[in-house]
């Protein structure tokens, strides 16, 4: 890994329910570097909000306290308001598990990507609808003038999914944040999604969280690996290492591909033991 863009010690987010405190993060320390840093885990283990404690984008009922959230020399953490709204969306962007309820539904949806031309860099309005129809284009929307002129309620999932990464990758961030981010794309499209990001780590140094249930999608496209279970982080790996995988939640997702080769009668279950919880890895 190089020199660490963000470096996180110590993170636990809870959150205030209705029938008491529930940890969704337990103390999590990882580095990223200029790198495809993967997020693995299964549904509920903490991946989403890990990713959204970054940008401080939870809900008013959690609670986050970390050692440490440094980026760029400061705390992440503690950053006012406004330095917080400076950084998002500018130095660090997140491509929401779900794009639609994160557009504003208001707003063209062209005109909500243009904005980000014309707030962030300066351009007149003329010149970001030239740069948000290239950026839709790139994100293989075939027709970006008619996608340009629609309501979110408008889009599709795979559709709302491109145009909030269109927004994101435009902003050519340090970090991006992507949750899930070819989830509801077909294979084609997703590949096309993937070559943009990868295009983003190569060419502008950017550092990149990919969060993911699918652990083979992860070892194929990240350097690194985090797997998480139950808000702790289990293992981390080097993506190329995938079969070294030593800690039997990891070796469990492996073994639970779906492989069509075999019978239904074959399916494996994902073991859990509670003693996992009492040795997550230290990064110091
Ligand atoms: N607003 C909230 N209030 C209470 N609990 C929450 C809230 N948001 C998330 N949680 C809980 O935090 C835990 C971690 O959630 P998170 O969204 O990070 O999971 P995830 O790993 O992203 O799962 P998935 O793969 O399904 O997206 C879950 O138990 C979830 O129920
Ligand atoms: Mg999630």
């Amino acid at each position: 890994m190089t020199e660490p863009i963000l470096s996180v010690r110590n993170l636990r987010i809870s959150f205030d329910t209705p029938t008491g405190k529930l940890d969704a993060v337990r103390g999590i320390s990882f580095d990223l570097g200029h790198e495809r840093l993967g997020i693995v885990g299964e549904s509920g283990s903490g991946k989403s909000q890990t990713g959204r404690s970054i940008l401080r984008l939870l809900p008013e009922n959690a609670t986050v306290t970390a050692d440490r959230m440094q980026f760029e020399g400061r705390d992440l953490l503690d950053l006012n308001r406004k330095e917080m709204n400076q950084i998002r969306g500018k130095s660090i962007t997140m491509i929401m598990q779900d794009p639609k309820y994160s557009l504003n539904p208001v707003i063209r949806v062209g005109d909500q990507i243009a904005e980000v031309f014309i707030a962030r860099l300066g351009l007149s309005k003329s010149h970001a609808r030239t740069n948000a129809l290239e950026w839709l284009e790139k994100t293989k929307i075939r027709n970006a003038e008619q996608v340009f002129n629609q309501y979110p309620h408008e889009l599709s999932g795979g559709m709302g999914q491109r145009v909030m990464i269109a927004m994101m990758l435009s902003c050519n961030p340090r970090i991006l944040i992507a949750d899930e981010p070819t989830s509801a794309l077909d294979v084609a499209v997703q590949l096309q999604i993937l070559l943009l990001l990868d295009n983003l780590v190569s060419e502008r140094k950017t550092g990149l969280i990919f969060i993911s249930h699918d652990l083979e999608l992860v070892a194929t496209f990240c350097d690194r690996i985090l797997v998480m279970y139950a808000g702790q982080i289990m293992e981390v790996l080097d993506a190329r290492n995938l079969s070294e995988a030593k800690h039997p939640y990891t070796r469990g997702l492996q073994a639970c591909r779906p492989d069509p080769a075999s019978s239904h009668e074959d399916i494996p279950v994902l073991s859990r033991d509670p003693a996992w919880l009492e040795e997550q890895v230290k990064t110091k």
